[in-house]
Parts: structure tokens; C-alpha cells; sequence
């Protein structure tokens, strides 16, 4: 117990980065990094998952859910960019919070990060499988059957119950092959697909605007009297509910879209091939999360105007972008072709950093002895860490095959909110404890800022509802069996900190 908070001298993190670092040039200017960090934000969270908030939580005013949602991660994100500029090393969180706040709340992180990365890998993989029907529709007239690209809580229109999701196993198995046979991250392929995604967004700004109809923008936010609707999937929601209308409905349609912004973080973790990560590193992450939530909020309103929320329940419910252009931008067929295609792309994109992102997290933690070895067991040729990959595809894929988007989604957000709500928190103790630590790039208004971007976090993490905080809780208590159980007794860092 005395050691729960034993923290990992940063010396020996240091000279780990340096082992790691050979071979790793610093290549990556303010430029790249924005590039990245766009790479991984923009997904699922805006092409599903906006569709779905304002549909059954805030109508048009998911804008709002948008400005909520950012402004809790630009908080969040200032926090992360002291820890970043601080330990200038390839990591994440886990690293950070491990020389800093001990090893307890390290774990914490780590264990965490599983939601952010893995579910939210799940979450996109199940993004990927609606479009890709969409495609096969538009392509070749044919689609893979309701019951093999649905989970077994999902029943269509025609009563059909879904069974597994094929096609989101499909893609994962394919981006965790290529994983394995290891990747060099190949800037122009992420810089292409980040162009692309970019152009797609904007695209349906620009010519999107046309068609917004002034009634599909009134009233603003769901009435309370706006009765029930019956989704694509068979939930019935009945907006009278606390937190399906009006404002408890902006800020519950906050913690569902909060998804669009996971990623910026994933910009710090590549501080070692970054020039002068000290400057860059905040810039990358501050920038790339600004010109997100500018395209966010434009996005979301046209999207809101052109077709009527309710629609984002029924046929709207799936591949929710291309059926609002096929449906009401008259002409523009060729637009949803090109978004289609360009969202399978950038979709891939974004699984292919959660996947990498998870393993590396359980890497580090299997290096100082938190999780088994296995879990750091490289690829005698590939020197990549094939068995770790090859386990969370499978861990991945159960999500993915059984469990709706909305509940995978849900899981992520919480998750992901409460390590924030711990970075956020950690910077007001590390002011404390370490107040001598070189920062090149300090928070501003300590403990303003980490204060409000927790009430931020915390006030979306409630927004979420009881069972996505029993998922949380649930999830949190096995991680602390397990760590009480496995990780006490195998740390390195117990064992060489007296
Ligand atoms: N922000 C990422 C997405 O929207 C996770 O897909």
C-alpha cells in the first residue's frame, strides 16, 4: 500500500526515450502535428455520432452540444499540453501521470485508455461497416443482410434481429494485419486522407447550405411535447425524458459528440519526432483541436438544417451523411459517392491510430510490469508487438461484432472524459508537489482552467446517464482487481524505488 503512489523516476523514463529513441529523427514541425491530430479526430464522432445526438438528444442545437464539448477539451487540451511540454517524450498520459502523480493513478489512466482507444477503435469499426453498405448499395445494388452487420440488441424495421457485425471485424482484422506486419507511418498516405477529409466536411458546408430548410431549424431544441419515435434500430425514445430535450438534451448530446474530439491527445505522443516539442506540441494539439470544432459547428448546423432531426432515428439513423445528401441535395449524387469512399478512408485512418495507440499504451504498461509480458512481446522480424495486437483485435472485435455504436460510444466519451477530468486535476497537484519541473509551455490561469475543464468533463460525464456511470464504475473495479491483484506485485518500479 505505502508504495501505491511510487512514482517512475523520470531519470529512467529518459533513458528508456533515448533507447527507443535511436533511429527516431525529429522530423515533425508545428504543421505535421496539426496534420495528425486533424488525422485522428475527425471520424465517426462527426459522420455517425452527430447525427445520432441530435436525432435523439438536442435536434439543431447539437451546435451547442459541439461549443460544450470543445470548449471541455480545449480546457482539457491546455492541461495536456504542460504535461507534454513537460516530459518531452513519446508516451501519453499513462507516461506522464506515471512520473508525476505515482503509480495508482498511472493505472488508472492506463486502464482507462482501453475505453478511449479500444472501444472507441469499435465504435468507428461499426461507423465503417454502415458506409461501406452504403457504397455496396450505390455500387454494385447489393448490401451484406441486416442480421450480419447488426448486433444481436438491434432489430430493423422489418423485425429482423441482428446477429454480428461482419464487416466491422472485417476492417479491424485487416488494419490489425497491417499493424502487425508494422506500418511506417507514412506521413503523405495520413496527409492525403486528412486532405480528403478536410475537403469533405467543407464541401458539405459549402454546398450543403442551399438546402437548409429554415423549418428544419424550429424550434432549435427539442420541445419537451415532441412525443416518441421508434429508431432504425427499435428503441423507442420518448423525448419527454430527462436529457432528450431542451437544454438537459444540448448537454447529454455534449458527452455523445465529446467522441468527435478524441485524438488530440494522440498529437503528444509523438513528442519524439517532434523539432522543439516543447513549442510544437502545444500548437499542434491546440490548432488542430481549433480548426476541428470550427468545421464541427458549421457541419453540424447544415446537417440539422437540411434534414429533420427526427430523421436521424429512422432511415437517417446509419451512414446518416450520405443519406442526407442522397435524400435531400437533389443532384449531388456524386458528392455522397465521394464522401462514401472518402469516409471509409478516413475512418481507416482513425482505427488504425486507436489500435496503435492501444498497443503501445499496453506496451509501456507491460515494460514496467503493470500487465503481462506478453503484452511488450515483439515480432521476432516485424518488431512490432504482433501478440498484443493480435489479442486486442480480438477484445476489439466482441465490442464491435455484439454491441450497438451508441453503447460502444457512450463507453468511450466516459472514459475518456474521466482521464481528462485526472490530467486536468494532475496539473493543479503537480503545481504543488513539483513547482520547480521545467514547463516550456504552462497552462494559463492555474487552477482556473484545470478547474473548469473538470467541471467541464464531469458535468458531460453525468450528462451520460446511470449506465454509462455503471459502465464506467464497473469497468474502473475490474481494472483495480486486476492492478491490486497482478500489477502490485510485478512493478518494476516498486521493486527499484526504495
Ligand atoms: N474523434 C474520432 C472520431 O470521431 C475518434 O472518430
Amino acid at each position: 500500500m505505502g508504495k501505491l503512489f511510487v512514482k517512475k523516476p523520470l531519470s529512467i523514463l529518459l533513458s528508456e526515450a533515448s533507447e527507443s529513441d535511436k533511429g527516431l529523427k525529429r522530423t515533425l514541425g508545428a504543421g505535421s502535428l496539426i496534420a495528425l491530430g486533424i488525422g485522428a479526430i475527425i471520424g465517426a464522432g462527426l459522420f455517425v455520432r452527430t447525427a445520432a445526438a441530435a436525432g435523439q438528444h438536442a435536434g439543431p442545437a447539437v451546435v451547442f452540444s459541439f461549443i460544450i464539448a470543445a470548449a471541455g477539451c480545449a480546457l482539457a487540451g491546455l492541461c495536456y499540453a504542460e504535461f507534454a511540454s513537460m516530459i518531452p517524450i513519446a508516451g501519453s498520459a499513462y507516461t506522464y501521470s506515471y512520473a508525476t502523480m505515482g503509480e495508482f493513478i498511472a493505472w488508472i489512466i492506463g486502464w482507462d485508455l482501453v475505453l478511449e482507444y479500444a472501444l472507441g477503435a469499435a465504435t468507428v469499426a461499426i461507423g465503417w461497416a454502415q458506409y461501406l453498405n452504403k457504397l455496396l448499395e450505390k455500387t454494385v445494388g447489393w448490401t451484406v443482410p441486416y442480421q450480419w452487420c447488426h448486433s444481436p440488441f438491434e432489430t430493423s424495421d422489418a423485425g429482423v434481429h441482428g446477429i454480428m457485425n461482419i464487416p466491422a471485424i472485417f476492417i479491424l482484422l485487416l488494419l490489425s494485419l497491417l499493424l502487425i506486419r508494422g506500418i511506417e507511418g507514412s506521413a503523405m498516405v495520413n496527409n492525403i486522407i486528412v486532405i480528403a477529409k478536410v475537403a469533405i466536411v467543407i464541401l458539405i458546408i459549402i454546398l450543403g447550405w442551399q438546402f437548409i430548410n429554415p423549418v428544419n431549424h424550429t424550434p432549435f431544441m427539442i420541445p419537451e411535447n415532441a412525443g416518441t419515435v421508434t429508431m432504425h434500430n427499435g428503441t423507442v425514445v420518448d423525448y419527454s425524458k430527462y436529457g432528450f430535450h431542451g437544454i438537459s438534451g444540448v448537454l447529454r448530446g455534449a458527452g455523445v459528440v465529446f467522441f468527435a474530439f478524441i485524438g488530440f491527445d494522440a498529437v503528444s505522443t509523438a513528442a519524439q519526432e517532434t523539432v522543439n516539442p516543447k513549442r510544437n506540441m502545444p500548437i499542434g494539439i491546440l490548432v488542430s483541436l481549433f480548426v476541428c470544432t470550427a468545421l464541427y459547428i458549421l457541419f453540424s448546423y447544415v446537417l440539422t438544417g437540411i434534414a429533420p432531426y427526427q430523421d436521424f432515428l429512422k432511415e437517417g439513423g446509419e451512414a446518416s451523411v450520405a443519406y442526407v445528401i442522397d435524400k435531400y441535395m437533389v443532384g449531388y449524387g456524386w458528392l455522397s459517392t465521394f464522401v462514401t469512399v472518402a469516409i471509409l478512408a478516413g475512418f481507416s485512418s482513425v482505427i488504425l491510430v486507436m489500435l496503435l495507440g492501444q498497443t503501445r499504451v499496453f506496451y509501456s504498461m507491460a515494460n514496467d510490469g503493470l500487465v503481462p509480458k506478453v503484452f511488450a512481446d515483439l515480432h521476432p522480424k516485424y518488431r512490432t508487438p504482433y501478440r498484443s495486437q493480435a489479442m486486442f483485435f480480438v477484445f476489439v472485435s466482441l465490442f464491435a461484432a455484439f454491441v450497438p455504436d451508441s453503447v460502444v460510444g457512450d463507453m468511450t466519451s466516459i472514459g475518456t472524459l474521466f482521464a481528462f477530468v485526472l490530467v486536468c486535476l494532475g496539473v493543479i497537484v503537480m503545481r504543488k508537489t513539483d513547482p520547480d519541473l521545467p514547463r516550456e509551455f504552462k497552462t494559463p490561469w492555474v487552477p482556473v482552467v484545470p478547474i473548469v475543464g473538470t467541471l467541464f468533463c464531469v458535468t458531460m460525464i453525468f450528462s451520460l446517464g446511470w449506465e454509462n456511470w455503471t459502465r464506467l464504475i464497473i469497468w474502473l473495479l475490474i481494472g483495480f482487481v486486476i492492478y491490486f491483484g497482478y500489477s502490485v506485485k510485478h512493478s518494476k518500479t516498486r521493486k527499484l524505488v526504495k
